[in-house]
């Protein structure tokens, strides 16, 4: 079983590598509350994949506990799973038994030249490589001509009770970030002679309040806390957030950031 990691001052940030690290402690938490996709993302992926899913040899690399995974695999794909975490890997393999699963970073994926992926995916999991090797080892996996889509559930920060809730945790998490991600893609990719193209999916997910703390809770930032230092925060969300969703459902707005570059059809 995962040792959750106690992070013993609460005033210093984790470092990269413990949050890179933090999910297999909340692995079950993460996949009972962590949001889906929805499916305009995957209508979008095919769209400028130039291809359908059904029948695609997929990688989800960073797979988690399988949350694309499955449903990558509902459109039809033949989806093969990449997880370095042996607790998000453990319960990728629960929820998941029929998928084939390696255990790997996206910095090295043990594949050869000749596996022609038609699409590599990252699901929330891009920001945890390093882009000096995880670019060419996707373009490396690939077929000529295949896609590497990269995407994450942005929370939408405009909403009143969003923006405060912001401003609650920016106080209570050292180094809270407010879901930024990595690089710019467009700069990353055309430093690599690729052509990235992107788009915005916006969606709702109404959740019980719960869920929405539960999924706050399997965040990297509160994972690497000690576990009462990670409740009493939460304890008062769920107060704060009593006051705007007297009916125990909270309204979670998204917008899925999604980026698709292709492998240069003529390389090899
Ligand atoms: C936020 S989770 C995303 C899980 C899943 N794709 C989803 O959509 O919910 C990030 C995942 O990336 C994994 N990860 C960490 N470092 C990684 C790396 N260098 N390459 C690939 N995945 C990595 C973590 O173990 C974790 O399971």
């Amino acid at each position: 079983m995962p040792q959750r990691p106690h992070q013993e001052r609460s005033s210093r940030p984790p470092t990269r590598a413990a949050r890179a690290r933090s999910f297999d402690a909340v692995a079950a938490q993460y996949a009972a509350s962590r949001p889906g996709y929805p499916p305009e993302l995957f209508d979008a992926i095919e769209e400028r994949a130039g291809r359908s899913l059904k029948g695609a040899r997929v990688l989800d690399v960073g797979a988690g506990t399988g949350i694309a995974t499955a449903l990558l695999a509902a459109r039809g794909a033949q989806v093969t799973a990449v997880e370095p975490g042996a607790g998000m890997a453990a319960q990728l393999r629960a929820d998941l038994p029929a998928t084939p699963l390696v255990r790997a970073t996206g910095d090295a994926l043990p594949f050869s030249d000749a596996a022609a992926f038609d699409l590599v995916c990252y699901a929330q999991a891009w920001h945890w490589t390093n882009p000096a090797r995880s670019v060419p080892e996707a373009m490396r996996v690939l077929r000529p001509g295949g896609a590497l889509a990269l995407w994450w559930n942005i929370p939408h920060r405009e909403t009143g009770w969003a923006v405060d809730q912001d401003a609650r945790l920016a106080r209570r998490l050292p180094g809270y970030d407010r879901h930024r991600v990595t690089d710019d893609p467009d700069t990353l990719f055309r430093r690599h002679g690729l052509r990235p193209a992107f788009r915005a999916v916006d969606w709702i997910r109404p959740v019980p309040l719960d869920t929405h703390l539960a999924m706050l809770g399997s965040h990297s930032q509160f994972a690497v806390l000690a576990p009462v230092t990670a409740a009493s925060v939460l304890e008062d969300e769920r107060a704060a957030l009593l006051d705007v969703f007297p009916g125990g459902i909270v309204q979670e707005e998204y917008g899925v950031d999604l980026t698709v570059t292709l492998r240069p059809a003529g390389s090899s």
